[in-house]
This record gives structure tokens, sequence and C-alpha cells, in this order.
């Protein structure tokens, strides 16, 4: 399935951001707010995250100098959380969920129709950033098992079939959480 072309607004925002370096003045205020002592790391990466999608290394280094916390620790914590990413995300959001109730009910055939629809792999992002595909330990939504979320909307029940159509409906209304 050919998912991985820019859009015409995707591939113009690449190409600003390639010839932007970071602007990492923002982050002086985000420290100013959030930092006050060591354990407040957590709060000023999510922000910083928040802020710039993900934790890029001269947003790392950045955070470092200016908490004075060594670096090697902000990477330690960046890389500990599984909230932090150091690579940007894509624009669509696949979770596949691989806990015990997916899993029982064929959430392994789950997550290999949707690798083989986006032609990835799971914990990915594509090169075009338009999606990022994860798989979680627990959806919430045991009953609707095997369950994969896209972009936050709840997809139950799936079968191969029903993962095409859930991700064709990616920037679509439907909801699929009820389909059988
Ligand atoms: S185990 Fe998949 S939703 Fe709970």
């Amino acid at each position: 399935m050919p998912r991985r072309v820019l859009t015409p607004e995707r591939e113009l925002e690449r190409e600003e951001g390639e010839d932007s370096p970071l602007d990492l003045g923002s982050l002086e205020q985000i420290v100013a707010e959030r930092y006050a002592s060591a354990g407040d790391l957590i709060p000023v990466l999510q922000r910083a995250q928040g802020h710039y999608g993900y934790l890029p290394d001269e947003v790392v280094s950045e955070i470092a100098r200016l908490t004075g916390v060594p670096a090697s620790r902000v990477y330690g914590v960046v890389t500990f959380y599984a909230q932090f990413s150091t690579v940007p995300s894509g624009r669509h959001k696949v979770c596949v969920c691989q806990g015990t109730a997916c899993h029982v009910r064929g959430g392994h055939g789950v997550l290999r129709a949707v690798e083989s629809e986006l032609g990835m792999k799971s914990g990915t992002t594509s090169d075009d950033l338009e999606y990022t595909l994860e798989t979680v330990a627990c959806l919430g939504a045991c009953s609707l098992a095997p369950v994969m979320t896209v972009d936050g909307q709840y997809f139950g029940k799936l079968t191969g079939g029903k993962v095409t159509v859930a991700l064709e409906q990616i920037g679509g209304d439907g909801d699929g959480s009820d389909e059988d």
C-alpha cells in the first residue's frame, strides 16, 4: 500500500525544518518555570517535548546546560521513560496492543498486518514522518481485544481486513470502535 507518500504540506514542513535550526530560546523559559531542583527534570522534559514534539540532542544538551544537571543524567532520564522520544514522531500515531487479552485473541497477527500495511516495523517512524507505530501493554479496552488506536481513536475486535479499513480512515471521521 503506497502510504509513505509525502503530502505537499508535510513536504513543505520537512523542507522548512531542514533549513531551520531548532530555536532553543523557549527552553530558558521552560526551565525557569518548571525547574527548581533535580526532581523537576521530568516536568521540564515533558514540557520541552510538548514544545518541540521530541527531544533531540541539542534540546537535551541545552536543558543540561540550563539546569546544571550533567547531560549524561538528562539522557539517562530521557532514555529510561517510554514517554520521551529522541526522534520526531509521525503525524499519525498507531498503537497496537500486545497485552495478554489482545495477545490471546490474535494481537500479534494484527501487529503483523499493520506493519505490512504501513511498510514499517513497530517502534519506528516512517521516513516521511507520516506514521509512528508503537506497541503497548494494554489500551484499557480488553473486552474489545484485539485492539489498536489510530491517533487516539479505538478500533476493536480487529481482523486483518479491519486493520486495512481502520488505517484507511486515518484523517477521516469514522470511529470503528463498535464494529464486529
Ligand atoms: S490487553 Fe489489549 S486492551 Fe487490554
